[in-house]
């Protein structure tokens, strides 16, 4: 079943929010790199590959479907933030607005009777309850570290082991 026209451009401007979203972590990365917290700088790099791999998903499907991509323009990210938490909190937000994307995908699916779609849209509803999940865990650990910082220079340390999961 061919996509509809509607279906192919929300399914490309998705392709692009995720591009979007490894800038916005790519940006966070570079002020944690600039704060002196490497263990944050590389856990957001690899948030970012992740968000690359999630829009060739995207542009995977699209191909497959005889669609193809557009690139549209990525708006300038924040460069600073205040501290580490409110990054991470900045980072939780974007992901929820991600989530109501994925959401609102899957609802305009229903409405095509596009089961396919719906079925390639199921894999990132399950991911973005991990994406929230986890920068909820974050936000949840440094506020317990508070001002402390040989607190956040151990929890620095902790969150560099993250490994690529995508
Ligand atoms: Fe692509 Fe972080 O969701």
């Amino acid at each position: 079943m061919a996509l509809s026209k509607t279906m192919s451009d929300a399914l490309n401007k998705q392709f692009n929010e995720e591009l979007n979203s490894a800038y916005l972590y790519e940006s966070m990365a570079a002020d944690f790199y600039a704060k002196n917290l490497p263990g944050f700088a590389a856990w957001m790099t690899l948030q970012a590959g992740e968000e690359r791999i999630h829009s060739e998903k995207f542009h995977r499907y699209l191909d497959e479907n005889g669609e193809r991509v557009f690139y549209a323009a990525i708006p300038e990210p924040q460069a600073e933030w205040k501290s580490p938490v409110d990054a991470i909190k900045a980072a939780l937000a974007h992901e929820k607005y991600i989530t109501k994307r994925i959401h609102d995908l899957v609802r305009l699916a229903r409405k095509d009777d596009d089961i396919a779609t719906e079925t390639f849209l199921g894999w990132y509803v399950t991911e973005q309850i991990e994406e929230e999940s986890t920068a909820q865990s974050l936000i949840d650990k440094l506020e317990m570290v508070g001002d402390n910082k040989v607190g956040l220079y151990q929890l620095d340390k902790e969150v560099s082991t993250r490994q690529q999961d995508a």
